[in-house]
């Protein structure tokens, strides 16, 4: 799209105001107040609503719990919408309906039929700017990461090995205990809601697999959904992979949770430790090169950004609803596999890669964004 030479803030409105807007968006929000304002807010609980007041500072007269009020408002330009996973295509069909612009949660709905409804929805308004949010595209230390590899630094990509493990049991306040996610009403239950994040990072990292064989367990009987998911991914590169995710209801020991990508000249391995996110790049002479990520947002501050520059700069959007389905239909084929038994074929899904996200105008990676990194050659 082409943008529209306004520069003045978005007029913003929020559908659903729980914890992803408490804990993630609105930590963003308050920093892009030159891009934003927000205009009005709904959710379905007053509660809720009267919470967001409290901590934004924005009037509770904008608060309304029927989201087609605030559709009808003529000084909201754009939704951010996060609401549970079964609500996501309703709330962007009803929000494009009304002409606005639609930034949206992940995933893109609840399965196969309706990712491709939502798939539907880019067509038929092309002239609105939708996002679908995918914070793990914009995540500094993976995008710095992807560069890395962009300029051969470690060869070409054969493997890509990552286990993620970690306790989960439901906890009041927290996203494990929002009821929606104890009984999920969505295929892949955990492994969509937060797998999906895992899948943006392979596909920034590796490109697009072709083909998948999954298995499951169901090893938490706290959560509606299987806890353990192991898949191997054969790449449009050639290159190979393994995802495993654990999800047990039991403690287990710390985990390095590390995810390494082995090259012809070299190794690259992505963790996190001591709330500093870590890239590291390995010779095969023993050399290595840390960079350190602090105080990142995870990239919610990035995602938005991105949005804001497409509807006033046209700027391409990385987050592309197309994008997200393709994250999505890893994780549905990882469970038709599991299910059948055979290995699954994701010709028909890919996007042709993710392309690296870089602010509007800027040549360097990181140009005029919040956050601190440091490299560290020992
Ligand atoms: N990108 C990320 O890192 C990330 C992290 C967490 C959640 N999410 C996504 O954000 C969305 C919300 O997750 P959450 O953890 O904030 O859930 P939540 O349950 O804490 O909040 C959802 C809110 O939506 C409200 N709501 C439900 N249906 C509504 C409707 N029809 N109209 C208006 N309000 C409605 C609920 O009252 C609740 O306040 C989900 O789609 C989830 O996938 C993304």
């Amino acid at each position: 799209m082409a943008g529209n030479g306004r520069t003045e803030p978005i007029r913003l409105g929020l559908i659903g105001t729980g914890l992803a807007v408490a804990q993630l968006h609105w930590k963003a929000l308050r920093q892009l107040t030159d891009r934003f304002v927000v205009t009005a807010f709904a959710d379905r609980s007053a509660r809720q609503g009267e919470h967001f007041s409290s901590y934004s500072g924005v009037d509770l007269a904008d608060f309304t719990a029927d989201y087609h009020q605030l559709l009808a408002r003529d000084d909201v330009e754009a939704v951010l919408i996060s609401v549970p996973i079964p609500d996501l295509y309703q709330v962007a069909k009803d929000s494009l309906a009304a002409g606005k612009h639609v930034v949206c949660e992940k995933p893109t709905g609840t399965d196969e039929r309706q990712a491709r409804q939502f798939l539907a929805l880019a067509d038929e308004y092309p002239d609105r700017t939708i996002l679908i949010g995918e914070n793990f595209f914009y995540r500094d230390d993976i995008r710095f990461a992807r560069a890395l590899l962009d300029d051969d630094a470690i060869g070409e990509v054969h493997l890509m090995a990552w286990r993620v493990a970690g306790q989960i049991v439901p906890q009041e306040g927290r996203f494990n205990g929002t009821p929606w996610r104890l009984r999920p009403q969505y295929r892949g239950g955990m492994h969509l809601d937060i797998g999906i994040h895992h899948i943006a990072q392979i596909r920034m990292l590796c490109g697009d697999p072709v083909r998948a064989h999954g298995a499951v367990q169901w090893a938490n009987s706290t959560i509606d959904s299987p806890s353990d998911l192991t898949l191997n991914l054969v790449f449009a590169s050639g290159a190979i992979g393994n995802y495993t995710a654990s999800y047990p209801e039991i403690a287990i020991p710390p985990e390095p949770n590390d995810m390494r990508l082995y090259g012809t000249e070299g190794v690259l391995t992505l963790d996190e430790t001591n709330a500093q996110r870590r890239v590291t790049l390995i010779r095969p002479d023993g050399t290595t090169e840390t960079n350190l990520f602090r105080g990142m947002d995870n990239g919610y501050y990035n995602e938005l950004s991105n949005f804001a520059d497409a509807i006033r700069h046209g700027a391409e959007v990385v987050g592309t609803i197309q994008q997200s389905v393709t994250n999505m239909l890893v994780i549905l084929r990882a469970m038709d596999s599991a299910e059948q038994g055979v290995v699954t074929s994701l010709a028909d899904a890919s996007p042709g890669g993710v392309p690296l996200w870089r602010p509007h105008g800027a040549t360097g990676l990181f140009d005029g964004l919040p956050g601190e990194r440091a490299a560290t050659p020992a």
